[in-house]
């Protein structure tokens, strides 16, 4: 069950008309992205659709060309991820940046000991490891050597860093990527219960179905620009996909070898033509079929020069077939 949103309203970080350029291309254009206290927002989108960019501006790792970032109404320069930290924002990428041979704690507190070494320390480092593991739901043993732990733990320990540098905003780059799917879900376990607790997290992804569970608003960027933000309850697969690769590219092609409706319904909707040219799609497309948009529908082929189709497109692919499979069913 999806578990109500956070009680706050009120965004407490605003990125407004951001613009990021490299050379020639453009990265990001006119990009807001509104993060309310405590929600948990998917950042959803093609392969260079720039997401990552979004996200290192919003962590300082990029100064943006053109916008600014509003913390708590008041706007601010991320010189660096020590202003964004500063400002209660942390960020796992999808390589970690841990220190295989130190122990868990040790990474949690490294750059941020406390400040004087020594025993007593080390201990105090252990037992608040051992506090944020307890309140966040992320099982760890703060004496374990890092080079001995799971993907999965290592996860754990680069949330738990952020965490202890207080962050109230994690920003998670495609963090279920390198999970299995029972670590996803202790993952999303735990989000929404640092969620709950008022911390905002920010989760890339191109799973739709993630968005669907785990998110309370979603934004969807396709080739720099955001295209779609909606609370999550106001929107739909369907919708999202369309959004990320377009509602054009999605727009079918009459096909001449579309046999006529049963039921003399006549020519199908446009929608609904392409049902009938899905590898598992019957002659005569179900009622279902025809108004499913994104599940019968044939995606655009790669990009001419791209190295095949990116993730994002996959995705969809994954979700028509899913789809599909479930109407077949009668879902
Ligand atoms: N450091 C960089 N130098 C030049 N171009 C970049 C750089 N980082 C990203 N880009 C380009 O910016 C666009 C957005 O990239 P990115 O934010 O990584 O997309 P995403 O994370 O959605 O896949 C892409 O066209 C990408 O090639
Ligand atoms: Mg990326």
């Amino acid at each position: 069950m999806r578990a109500a949103p956070a009680p706050a309203a009120t965004p407490t970080i605003f990125l407004r008309g951001i613009g990021v350029r490299f050379g020639q291309n453009v990265a990001l254009d006119d990009v807001d992205l509104d993060l309310a206290p405590g929600a948990r927002h998917a950042v959803v989108g093609e392969n260079g659709a720039g997401k990552s960019t979004l996200m290192k501006v919003l962590f300082g790792l990029l100064r943006p060309d053109r916008g600014e970032i509003l913390v708590d109404g008041r706007p601010r320069r991320f010189g660096s991820p020590k202003d964004a930290i500063a400002l209660g924002i942390g960020m796992v990428h999808q390589h970690f940046e841990l220190i295989e041979p130190f122990t868990v704690a040790e990474n949690v507190v490294l750059g941020a000991e406390p400040a004087t070494r020594g025993l007593f320390q080390s201990k105090q480092a252990r037992a608040r490891v051992a506090e944020l593991s307890e309140a966040s739901g992320l099982p760890i043993d703060p004496d374990a050597r890092v080079e001995q732990l799971s993907v999965a733990s290592r996860q754990r320990v680069e949330i738990l860093k952020a965490l202890y540098r207080r962050a109230h905003v994690l920003v998670l780059d495609e963090p279920t990527a390198v999970l299995a799917p029972a670590e996803a879900r202790d993952l999303w376990a735990a989000t929404l219960r640092l969620s709950q607790a008022g911390t905002t997290i920010v989760f890339i992804t191109h799973k739709l179905d993630e968005v669907m569970a785990h998110a309370d608003a979603v934004t969807v960027l396709r080739r720099g620009k955001r295209v779609l933000h909606a609370p999550v309850r106001e929107t739909n697969a369907e919708r999202l996909a369309a959004a990320m690769v377009g509602e054009a590219a999605l727009t079918p092609v009459p096909s001449p070898l579309l046999p006529a409706f049963a039921g003399g319904r006549g020519v199908p909707e446009a929608s609904s033509t392409s049902a009938a040219r899905g590898a598992d799609a019957p002659g005569v497309p179900s009622r279902e079929a025809a108004v499913d948009g994104v599940a019968g529908t044939p995606l655009p082929p790669a990009k001419a020069g791209s190295r095949g189709e990116g993730k994002g497109v996959r995705a969809v692919r994954r979700f028509a077939t899913a789809s599909r499979r479930r109407r077949c069913a009668g879902g």
